[in-house]
């Protein structure tokens, strides 16, 4: 027999989950009758042209809440005892089909606005188990995760956890991980700091977040560079802020475009911009300071992927040579350790440090203090320090054949963003088609490779780079793996 199931592919909704609340709304309203037997899971997912997996997970949901049964080697049934539950659903679905004929619809299925608007940003491939080589952006190697020393660390920290586990904690983070960072911070980044201006936080995620609930109001203006990270963009957007996109170049933010009028604060990737990749130069950093001074605007700055330099000395970060308290700065460990750990930090100029704190607080009441303990002592014990040396020497070479494969197969490429971080950006010559065309033409090869809109870049709908510009991930995939992808893509546009 078969059933009525209809599945959009572009809802948000998981395939599972949309079949699992069809056959649940089927079997309240009593389209599917108690006692009725089910269609096998394979004929279903041939019916449906579904995974046999979705069908079968779907089912067993709908057996663990009760609405289906199986009988071994039999098949499955809708249960005729339903749990209380479904029988309540089941009158309040009724009711409604009876006041359908008294109400008209809006009145019905009247709700609440829903007050938040965003758009969410694109933080991975959703195809990427079909492809043989990925290169997306801005993943450490898997294989560098320091799993012995953290699960050592772990274990040991649980053992002497005292009540630390079952207390809350300062909102800010633990002191001795504040102060293993301010350390760190000192000769990596030439940030000066104390302790009590750190705030740990599950990323710059959410850093930003806590910036915006500090400075942003409906209608703030705030500068962004175009083309910029869609995370940051999505995310003062959601909050109300007006964005103000200033162009950037290959040495950064253009600054003498920056705007007169009043800014709450200018939102900027000095070190490798994300997406296209330039080292904001040190004359433009200096003016950017002395912007920020005459118009009192902050000065955001993501410094996500520092941690790799690969040629040049390293820039001090801006927040490094901010005498007068305007740089917010933000750092993660997602691209040095791991992005599932979701741990990061912000250093906040002196007046700004209770307010973040407080909204800090008001968001989680603090990071967990497990996660925290074991960061501080990874740090502390230099642990962290080697595996920067080790990672960072891997990438570097990685990087160094991505850019040897690109020009073996294609000549002489017009690359930028290659002094350091994890990723590349080849600009396409007039002869290949649009960047979006040839990511897919790769894709189609089992190769990921990311114009800016698939890459969580946001460009304000200009024209340009979005058509042109292709990112690679160089730091999560082999060198053997990156020489196979190049030759591929190259095939294939032949
Ligand atoms: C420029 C930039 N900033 C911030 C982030 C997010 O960092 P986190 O994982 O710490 O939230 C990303 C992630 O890719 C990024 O590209």
């Amino acid at each position: 027999m078969q059933i009525s199931i209809e599945l959009d592919s572009d809802s948000q909704q998981s395939l599972q989950n949309q079949v699992f609340e069809s056959i649940r709304e089927q079997i309240l309203t009593g389209n599917l009758k108690s006692g009725m037997m089910m269609p096998s899971t394979r004929l279903l997912n041939e019916q449906l042209g579904v995974s046999r997996n979705t069908i079968i997970h779907a089912y067993d949901r709908l057996i663990a809440e009760g609405y289906l049964f199986s009988k071994k080697t039999v098949g499955t049934f809708v249960n005729p005892n339903l749990p209380d539950v479904s029988l309540r659903l089941m009158r309040e679905v009724s009711s409604n089909t009876i006041q359908q004929t008294k109400y008209s619809e809006e009145q019905i299925y009247k709700r609440q606005p829903v007050a938040f608007q965003g758009r969410v940003q694109a933080l991975f491939n959703p195809h990427r188990d079909q492809l043989d080589v990925d290169f997306w952006v801005g993943r450490p190697d898997p294989k560098s995760f320091p799993i012995n020393i953290w699960r050592q660390l772990t274990i040991k920290n649980l053992a002497h956890s005292g009540s630390s586990m079952t207390e809350y904690h300062d909102p800010a983070g633990i002191y001795d991980l504040r102060n293993a960072i301010a350390e760190h911070l000192r000769p990596a980044r030439g940030i000066n700091c104390n302790p009590e201006q750190i705030i740990i936080v599950s990323g710059i995620q959410e850093a930003l977040n806590v910036v915006s609930r500090v400075l942003i109001k409906q209608d703030t203006s705030a500068v962004m560079e175009c083309p910029c990270y869609q995370g940051a963009a999505y995310v003062l957007e959601s909050y109300g802020a007006k964005l103000h996109p200033v162009p950037v170049d290959n040495e950064g933010l253009d600054v003498s475009q920056l705007p007169d009028k009043e800014t709450a604060l200018a939102y900027v990737t000095p070190s490798h911009q994300y997406p296209l990749g330039a080292t904001l130069s040190l004359e433009r950093r200096l003016r950017l300071l002395d912007w920020a001074r005459d118009t009192g605007a902050y000065i955001l700055e993501d410094d996500y992927d520092s941690d790799f330099r690969h040629q040049g000395s390293p820039l001090t970060a801006v927040a490094g040579q901010d005498k007068y308290g305007y740089v917010i700065y933000m750092g993660t460990f997602s691209k040095s350790i791991g992005a599932a750990l979701r741990m990061g930090y912000m250093v906040m100029p002196e007046e700004l440090v209770e307010p973040a704190r407080t909204a800090k607080a008001l968001m989680d009441n603090g990071h967990a203090w497990l996660d925290q303990a074991v960061m501080m002592e990874f740090i502390t014990s230099g642990a962290y320090l080697k595996h920067l040396r080790c990672i960072r020497r891997t990438y570097l070479s990685r990087r160094d054949c991505l850019i040897e494969e690109l020009q073996n197969n294609f000549g002489d490429v017009q690359l930028s963003g290659l002094e350091g971080g994890m990723h590349l950006v080849w600009h396409l010559p007039e002869s290949l088609p649009e960047a979006k065309e040839v990511q897919q033409i790769a894709q189609d090869a089992g190769v990921g490779i990311y114009s800016l809109p698939a890459a969580a870049a946001h460009d304000f709908g200009k024209k340009g780079y979005r058509e042109r510009a292709l990112l690679f991930g160089y730091s999560s995939t082999t060198e053997e793996k990156i020489r196979y992808g190049i030759a591929r893509i190259a095939a294939a546009l032949k």
